[in-house]
């Protein structure tokens, strides 16, 4: 894959030492190897107080928390006053033999300017009798790869690390991850944008996609430069951008929208709803450090990795962990919790070791007392991980899959029946 960043000597003579650590350090895969760690209540506040009531979770430990995901972590979220929003209708037609309508929209973000702006993808049921509820996706290599379809455009990423300069997008090469139609007959709209549209993934110094309209007000704030918001942070104000524009929309149900994503996608899936409380439901798809597995077992990623190979998602001040994730003030249960009280579902895949699958299970149910104080059954009666392929949960869900780092019908399949049940209540 091609980089348009070739740092210069002195940077390399930096970066090369901290390059050599990473290849000279093995993943931990011994479950033996784990060691013990504490994890922190999310009940207990900063200045010791515990929990004891719904309201102060939300009046005090909620703010609290996600105020230190904020600041350690992902970079501060800049509101969303920092966009000038603009939809203008591109296409439209029927497909799937009439069963879905789909849609393109050019989304500008600081309108009347023609940068930046991201295409959304969007298929709607025909015939659907109600606004329909609907999930929103980004997408890894361009809305043309969902798809064969031939009128799907492409989209226009100057810096983009994923689609090659001159090379022509490959159409419908991530058709297999997700299935469209099967989304389409159980009811739900679909909408998907690439996520380099909204912030290149890689280190450009924080120089293109949305970040110098974020800049604006970071400075305008002074929002330390430690904790400006970060790649990550990026392609979640960029979701929360597509929502606002989805809301507007008469055939989607501007309550029941969920947010999807496999991988870094699904580490920004729980973050952009941790964030903004109008996401109706998250899922997040072997999503492992970073995302729902625990930071502070040492099994598969680790934050050190992150820090010297994909830095530019997190904010600098998250460094300082790199070497001692047990000083964290959190861990990603409380990531989690944050989405607390909404209906949330956590995948792994049994051979995607990398990502942590027993991490990303406790998480989920180190979350489980946040959702129970809230009312809800949060993770209902299991506190052991399931055998492969068998979902279990309440508001909080879980599965293993058999099989590789993917998204496959059997993992939408779970999806959908989970979103009917906790966002429709069908
Ligand atoms: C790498 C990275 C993971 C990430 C994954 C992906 O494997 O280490 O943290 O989830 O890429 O997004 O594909």
């Amino acid at each position: 894959m091609k980089r348009a960043f070739f740092p210069p000597a002195a940077l390399l003579a930096l970066l090369l030492p901290a390059a050599f650590a990473v290849l000279a350090w093995e993943a931990n895969y011994d479950e033996s190897r784990v060691g013990t760690f504490d994890l922190p209540d999310p009940l207990l506040c900063a200045d010791g107080t515990p929990i004891t009531a719904p309201e102060e979770w939300t009046q005090k430990r909620r703010g609290e928390l996600l105020e230190l995901f904020e600041r350690e972590m992902y970079g501060v979220m800049p509101p969303k006053q920092c966009a000038r929003l603009k939809g203008e209708l591109l296409s439209e037609k029927s497909v799937f033999g009439g069963k879905a309508v789909q849609r393109q929209v050019v989304l500008y973000l600081n309108a009347p300017e023609e940068t930046p702006k991201m295409n959304l993808l969007i298929f709607l049921p025909a015939n659907a009798q109600e606004p329909a509820p609907a999930i929103l996706a980004p997408n890894f290599e361009g809305n043309p790869t969902v798809s064969d379809d031939p009128d799907i455009i492409a989209p226009n990423v100057p810096d983009a690390t994923r689609i090659e300069k001159g090379k022509p997008i490959e159409r419908g090469a991530e058709k297999s991850c997700w299935a469209l139609e099967k989304i389409i007959d159980r009811g739900w709209a679909l909408v998907t944008v690439f996520y380099e549209e909204i912030d290149p993934d890689y280190d450009d110094h924080r120089q293109n996609g949305v970040h110098p309209l974020l800049r604006a007000w970071e400075d305008k704030n002074n929002i330390p430069w430690e904790s400006r918001a970060a790649t990550i942070t990026a392609w979640a104000w960029g979701l929360s951008r597509a929502l606002d524009y989805l809301q507007t929309l008469s055939e989607i149900d501007p309550d029941k929208v969920a947010v999807m994503g496999h991988s870094r996608l699904g580490k920004t899936a729980l973050w952009t709803a941790a964030c903004d409380e109008r996401f109706a439901a998250a899922i997040s798809n072997d999503s492992g450090c970073g995302g729902a597995a625990l930071t502070r077992r040492n099994f598969g990623e680790t934050i050190e990795v992150m820090d010297t190979a994909l830095w530019w998602w997190f904010c600098p001040k998250y460094s300082l962990y790199a070497h001692n994730p047990n000083l964290l003030p959190f861990d990603q249960h409380e990531l989690i919790a944050l989405i607390a009280p909404r209906p949330v579902y956590i995948a792994s895949a049994a051979e995607d070791l990398w990502a942590d699958p027993k991490g990303e299970f406790l998480s989920a149910l180190g979350a489980d007392p946040v959702y129970r104080l809230l009312g809800t059954d949060g993770i209902a009666a299991f506190a052991e991980q399931p055998p492969l392929d068998t979902p279990v949960g309440g508001t909080i869900h879980y599965h293993i899959r058999g099989g590789e780092h993917d998204v496959t019908d059997f993992d939408w399949d779970q999806y959908l029946d989970f979103l009917d049940k906790y966002v429709r209540g069908k």
